[in-house]
């Protein structure tokens, strides 16, 4: 078991909203990463000094999600982790998702990170149970929305990002900047982030904490073929493109031949639906770039964060080196005070 670095703010490097609520040393969040954030690296992400989200949506039913949860509170001890409740931006027939929350809330997960739509029709079971919420938004206009219905703290995460950016293309430092004169709540920024000068800099415009997720996706404790993390360190923050504009479902992944021929779909039939595109675009063709390591097809999820991902390594050696760049920045900003 781990020192338990989580009940012992005094190990914090700073103190914020952010490592208060979850008890860590380092206000930095790892978001939930669809078919690689598992109880493995939760708990990595747990031992490193921060908190991670371990994705419910991909195990297939509430049996093996109720055993992923148990695994990472065995491996976590009293270390926190958190999980990862993704929602279409509309409800649809084949989402688990009141099923997610009801296994949340009886396993006693302490946190987690809801994204999609908004929570709100899942707040009152999540808070009878205790479960603080982090609410992951597109834009600072769904994080008001979020802090009106009583989300725990938001994250507003800017176009840079991997995943899904949302329709605005705002980017981090614009949300970061602007958040503090509309949110009364802590907030948390995201995208695009994977230095420690940047926490440095999100706290200044007034976050409690930043949400990184291409920055790890590296990381030997992601669950990933060897050949797709180094194409991740190969590639810079040049590599990414958004597609799926078309279905008004904005994403950003690594540039390949899926995403070219997803963008001469989109040109060619703007009108066509997701129909056409799903052979390309579906979960599935990502998944197998994951066990293969094969980037040069599937939607692979990234984003320009991976500029800062050089080399494949432990979350704990990650969160060092964002410390000391952290520490660096800070001394730099001294002098000029
Ligand atoms: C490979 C990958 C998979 C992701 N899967 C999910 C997911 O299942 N649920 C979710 O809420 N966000 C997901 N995200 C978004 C991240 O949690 C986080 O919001 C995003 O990576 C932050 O921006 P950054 O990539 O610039 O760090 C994913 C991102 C990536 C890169």
């Amino acid at each position: 078991m781990a020192e338990n670095i989580s009940s012992d703010s005094q190990n914090a490097v700073v103190r914020t909203a952010v490592t208060d609520l979850f008890g860590t040393r380092f206000p930095v969040v790892a978001g939930g990463l669809q078919f690689l954030a598992n109880a493995d690296y939760a708990a990595a992400c747990a031992n490193a000094g921060i908190i991670g989200f371990l994705t419910a949506n991909h195990f297939p039913d509430d049996a093996t999600l109720r055993a992923e949860i148990r695994k990472a509170q065995d491996l976590c001890g009293d270390l926190p982790f958190g999980v990862n409740i993704a929602m279409l931006p509309k409800s649809a027939a084949h989402e688990r998702i009141e099923q997610i929350v009801d296994v949340v809330a009886e396993e006693g997960v302490r946190f987690v990170e809801t994204t999609g739509r908004s929570p709100e029709a899942f707040l009152p079971v999540l808070k009878n149970a205790g479960v603080k919420v982090l609410h992951k938004v597109p834009g600072l206009k769904y994080a008001e929305k979020a802090q009106s219905v009583g989300v725990d703290m938001v994250t507003i995460v800017g176009w840079e990002c991997g995943g899904h950016p949302g329709p605005n293309a705002i980017g981090s430092i614009v949300n970061a900047a602007l958040a503090p004169s509309r949110l009364t709540i802590p907030f948390l920024i995201g995208g695009g982030l994977g230095h420690g000068s940047q926490v440095l800099a999100a706290l200044a415009m007034g976050a409690s904490g930043v949400l990184m997720g291409t920055r790890f996706l590296a990381a030997n404790e992601i669950p990933a073929h060897v050949s797709y993390k180094n194409a991740l360190c190969e590639a810079t923050e040049n590599d990414t493109t958004i597609s799926l504009w078309s279905v008004r479902n904005n994403a950003r992944t690594m540039i390949n031949e899926t995403t070219r021929i997803v963008a001469e779909l989109e040109r060619a039939h703007p009108d066509a639906g997701i129909e056409p595109l799903l052979p390309h675009v579906a979960g599935s063709v990502a998944r197998q770039t994951y066990l293969d390591g094969d980037t040069s097809r599937g939607m692979v999820y990234a984003g320009q964060a991976l500029g800062f991902v050089k080399k494949t390594q432990s979350v704990s050696e990650t969160i060092e080196q964002l410390i000391t760049e952290f520490t660096e920045a800070r001394t730099r900003l001294r002098a000029y005070l």
